[in-house]
């Protein structure tokens, strides 16, 4: 059963503790085993409690999403990581003093205190403490971690506003804090930490770089560089982020770009293009997204799923993007580019 109608909640992060009344209502229903989305500082997650899987169930019901791709399991508190996994590995350890707050999802060995559909089945759990402050409050409110997957339909790009959510789930859910948009834009980056070496099983807002800075070396999943493998996080193999048109990916220079938008143009079809401040500047007269310069890869991370939900079916038969830089941020733009492309043209 579907809740039939989504209560919204409008909250500015900045006043946290004027809208109490409000976190309150809403960590009433997780208590109540209902779901509800709440911002995040990557993307909006859509939230029921982890330690039961009746809660859990409407997750994957909500978004119509394949029963054995693991959740997330969210907490405030360091200390209720402890509770979720059999130990805490060194390696783990300094990631999470050094990007706990943070985007970054840490797998471990679970403790078996998540439900077993949170977890799809595997002897590990991935575990976050979101940096945002109405993510926290909720969490401490409702006083049992969250399992919270993206609050999109699954296969559509990752919500970073509340209006995303809302086109996707309205009246599949029981609630929605708006919170304004997310900042990251990007989902966290999830390590695997069972092992050796950290592997990266999905980049995000945590760099290589970064994470290399505070543990020495890391491995990113093989899975990732090859389609052909299974990958180890189950979430990677699925359709994802794909927009209502076509995504094709342009990978060569300007001139390429422009050589390949008039060629496809010639036979009629409507062209939308999500692009960098530069090439978008080349690109008078058309329909362009301009997802800011392609100097600052953390802006155009910021603004790339708006972006891929933007164009609508009624309006374009195409979406041409650019590539990016695989530096950095680059690496987690990439791989979502990648994923939400259904063909890609190289010019060398
Ligand atoms: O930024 C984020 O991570 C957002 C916000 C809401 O926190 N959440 C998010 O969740 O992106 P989701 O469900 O869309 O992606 C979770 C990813 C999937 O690729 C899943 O396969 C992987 O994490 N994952 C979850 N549990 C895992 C596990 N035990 N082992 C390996 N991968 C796991
Ligand atoms: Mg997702």
């Amino acid at each position: 059963m579907m809740p039939a109608e989504t209560k919204v909640w409008k909250i500015d992060p900045m006043r946290i503790e004027e809208h109490q009344n409000d976190i309150k209502r809403a960590a009433e229903l997780l208590k109540q085993q209902e779901v509800v989305a709440f911002p995040t500082e990557t993307v909006y997650g859509l939230g029921a409690d982890a330690t039961s899987e009746q809660a859990v169930r409407r997750i994957f019901e909500a978004k119509g999403r394949p029963s054995d791709n693991p959740l997330i399991v969210h907490v405030a508190q360091p200390e209720q990581v402890h509770q979720l996994v059999t130990e805490i590995p060194e390696m783990a350890k300094k990631l999470m003093e050094a990007f706990m707050p943070g985007p970054l999802t840490l797998v471990m060995e679970s403790s078996g205190a998540a439900a077993q559909n949170v977890t799809a089945g595997l002897s590990t759990v991935a575990v976050r403490i979101p940096d945002h402050p109405v993510a926290l409050s909720l969490l401490e409110a409702c006083e049992v971690p969250l399992a919270a997957p993206s609050a999109n339909r699954s296969g559509r790009p990752s919500p970073t506003t509340a209006d995303h959510v809302f086109q996707d789930l309205n009246g599949r859910i029981a609630g929605l804090i708006d919170g304004g948009a997310t900042g990251v834009g990007l989902e966290s980056t999830v390590v695997d930490c069972t092992s050796e070496i950290p592997i990266i099983l999905r980049p995000g807002g945590i760099t290589r770089q970064q994470m290399e800075a505070a543990v020495g070396t890391t491995m990113m999943d093989p899975a990732l560089a090859s389609q052909q493998e299974a990958p180890k996080s189950p979430g990677m193999k699925y359709t994802h982020y794909a927009p209502e048109a076509p995504l094709w990916l342009i990978d060569g220079d300007d001139q390429f770009f422009k050589d390949q938008l008039y060629t496809i143009e010639q036979d009629g079809s409507r062209v939308g293009i999500i692009a960098s401040n530069e090439l978008a500047g080349q690109l008078p007269g058309q329909r362009v997204l301009a997802c800011g310069s392609r100097e600052n890869l953390k802006e155009i991370a910021v603004h790339l799923y708006s972006a891929l939900r933007e164009f609508k079916k009624a309006d374009v038969d195409v979406i041409l993007c650019e590539t990016f830089s695989e530096e950095e941020y680059g690496e987690a733009i990439m791989n979502r580019l990648q994923k939400a492309a259904v063909k890609k043209i190289n010019q060398f």
